[in-house]
């Protein structure tokens, strides 16, 4: 298996994605959000750039069937119906409903990783989802970690090399892209105690300082859910619904 991997998503360009399969990653927590809000039964995710898109695509919906969801800090945005607490996207909140999603890296990885040949959102939660279609779909994969602060975030880069150690069997091919080499490796580094090395992560801690802290609990569950958001017509479904 080929593998690309974009330690942030600050850096990359179209031609990056472009007739790619593409997978972004984003623990903590847009893509653990993304993933709950579909398993409960949301009809869509509808990942944003910036306040301009949320606020466009909100006024062409009808507003009881949408949810406005999204942060910035951490906090909910004044005005949302919802944050991005992957913990407050219960069945009673979002069940067939479209979410307009607006976070600070998150759902903006996935919004510019929009001319992908395949895109699909990770986490944790649907590792095990994720491996079985990049397996099934592609020998060439690129892995773009959301990142923090428009830095390599410890969290996503250890759930990109959990990807990369299962897609490769354990074993590093050769040759092997730099980025690709550095997130497998570290992930072999922590993943004896993988919850604690998570829970020192930057990013982590400031959600633990802002009372988060069973956020934690929740996004550092690994093949929790079977979830697996599929990007198509401008929005995130269950990738068994595609065909619908
Ligand atoms: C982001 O997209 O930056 C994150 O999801 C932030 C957060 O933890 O809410």
């Amino acid at each position: 298996m080929d593998a690309e991997v974009f330690l942030t998503h600050s850096s990359i360009s179209e031609g990056d994605v472009q007739d790619r399969t593409v997978v972004v990653i984003d623990v903590l927590r847009a893509c653990s959000t993304i993933v709950t809000a579909l398993d409960r039964g949301a009809r869509a995710v509808l990942p944003v750039l910036d306040m301009a898109q949320a606020g466009k695509l909100a006024t062409n919906l009808d507003p009881d069937v949408y949810r406005l969801g999204g942060e910035r800090g951490g906090e909910k945005i004044e005005g949302y119906h919802l944050g991005n607490s992957p913990r407050e996207y219960t069945e009673e909140s979002v069940e067939g409903r479209d979410v307009i999603l607006n976070t600070t890296n998150g759902t903006r990885a996935l919004a510019q990783a929009t001319e992908a040949d395949h895109l699909v959102a990770a986490c944790f939660l649907n590792a095990g989802q994720v491996v079985n279609f990049i397996q099934r779909h592609t020998d060439a994969v690129t892995i773009v970690c959301a990142g923090h602060r428009n830095r390599p975030s410890l969290e996503d880069t250890l759930c990109a090399g959990l990807l990369l150690d299962r897609l490769w069997e354990g074993e590093e091919p050769y040759p092997v892209t730099d980025s690709a080499h550095t997130a497998h490796t570290l992930y072999h580094t922590d993943r004896e105690d993988l919850d604690t090395a998570l829970r020192g992560a930057n990013h982590a801690e400031q959600l633990a300082s802002q009372g988060y802290e069973e956020d934690l609990d929740y996004c550092f569950r690994i093949d929790a859910m079977s979830a697996l958001p599929y990007y198509t017509e401008n929005r995130l479904r269950l990738y068994e619904n595609i065909s619908d």
